[in-house]
């Protein structure tokens, strides 16, 4: 045979894998050897979909409604959608050239930035962050550039450093509310910031609002739908039936925003996916229209969750959990616990995994060291027996550093 090396595009080694799918596979390997996993690392739901959905889909399926679609999907969903954000936030979009049904957010995202980036334009984005966003960016041969938030500040977002990062440069700003992974919640005053100073430079901002319906009380989510009337043209909004409606594997999302950019998006898509899967969109449709009692309970689950959690981790020394507003992360910050004990986030998620059979996301998949991403929308019994693991975990490592500093020296 004869030896054969294959080139692989530049953009490729530059992005990799994502990391929370490493962890995902490390994870699945320990469970097949039996081992009895908490997994705080899924970025889903552990909840059914919608059976609106489920039914909708399979009387789709059923009807025929099996082939291409319009690349940009149907208009009922296309309508439906752009109702949804009407009567939520006032905005002016209608479906009708101006919404795109995408292969999940994911695709909806990726088709933004082929249509917005090409090399040379920078794309400002807050970090930490979902590793997708500068991974994309980079696929297009774009310029991420990442703007640290204050861990003192638990990573609230906040609109002038972001701005002090734009150049000539500039073209696109990408944010993310609630975001993953630190569930921190955009306020209305530092979105409209952003919006106006956008719009004054020309700059498209995008907003990933795949969490929105994860957002808990006091807080509430904050939408660039409300922007859209006057700012339209800077805007798009990018959401999902993904985490909402716990419909992950149907791969259906969207985005709504100006003209001009919807059918570049949609140009992109009809190269790549052509359509998301016909009788997925009528199940997305149908949880749209019926499965808001069910979005309620999701939320309500996760709030649930996010006390037990949150409270479990409240005492534990060298570790501290702020409670987070929105989507269904916990960002665990232990930064005191880098540096002597173990020398990268890395190895204390490896740590966890091996020693508590749980599983976490390190910070450093999102950009940050010192923090480990936890999930919390899955069973109330997983999440409380995580809650206790990670309590005994951290409560022994803090005990055992007392014992090795007060250890007699032997020399
Ligand atoms: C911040 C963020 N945006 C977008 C997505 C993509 O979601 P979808 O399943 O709709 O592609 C995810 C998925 O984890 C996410 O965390």
């Amino acid at each position: 045979m004869v030896a054969w090396g294959m080139r692989l595009a530049g953009r490729v080694l530059r992005v990799g894998e994502s990391q929370t799918i490493n962890v995902a596979r490390r994870a699945r390997e320990l469970r097949e050897s039996g081992a009895s996993l908490v997994d705080l690392g899924a970025g889903e739901p552990g909840f059914s979909s919608p059976r609106s959905a489920c039914v909708a889909a399979k009387g789709a399926i059923d009807a025929g409604f099996t082939r291409y679609t319009a690349v940009e999907g149907p208009a009922d969903l296309r309508v439906a959608l752009a109702r949804d954000h009407a009567a939520r936030f006032g905005a002016p979009w209608t479906g009708q050239g101006d919404v795109v049904v995408s292969v999940g957010a994911k695709a909806a995202l990726m088709e933004a930035v082929l249509a917005l980036v090409e090399p040379g334009v920078e794309v400002v984005m807050p970090s930490p962050c979902w590793s997708s966003l500068p991974a994309q960016v980079e696929l297009a041969g774009g310029t991420p550039v990442l703007v640290p938030l204050d861990p003192a500040n638990d990573f609230r977002l906040d609109a002038e450093p972001l701005v002090a990062a734009f150049t000539e440069a500039t073209g696109v700003v990408i944010i993310n509310s609630p975001c993953n992974p630190t569930g921190a919640v955009i306020s209305q005053s530092t979105l409209g910031l952003l919006v106006e100073e956008c719009a004054r430079r020309g700059v498209m901002l995008i907003s990933d609002e795949t969490y929105e319906r994860y957002v808990y009380a006091p807080k509430r989510h904050n939408s660039v739908a409300a922007f859209a009337r006057e700012y339209g043209d800077s805007v798009l909004l990018v959401g999902s039936f993904s985490k909402s409606y716990a419909m992950t594997g149907w791969r259906v999302g969207y985005a709504l925003g100006p003209e001009p950019l919807i059918r570049a998006m949609t140009a992109v898509q009809s190269h790549v996916t052509t359509n998301a899967t016909s009788f997925a969109m009528a199940g997305a449709l149908a949880a749209l229209e019926q499965g808001e009692d069910q979005v309620q309970a999701n939320v309500m689950h996760c709030l649930h969750n996010r006390e037990q959690l949150v409270s479990a981790l409240a005492d534990v020394p060298g570790v501290r959990c702020p409670e987070p507003e929105g989507a269904f992360y916990a960002f665990l910050d232990v930064r005191e616990m880098i540096g002597e004990r173990f020398e990268t986030t890395d190895d204390l998620a490896g740590e966890l995994l091996e020693q508590a059979g749980v599983v976490a996301v390190p910070g450093s998949a999102f950009g940050v060291e010192g923090h480990l991403r936890l999930s919390y929308a899955g069973s109330f019994g997983d999440i409380e027996e995580g809650a206790r693991r990670l309590r005994d975990f951290f409560t022994d490592l803090a005990a055992s550093a007392v014992i090795v500093q007060s250890a007699p020296a032997l020399d």
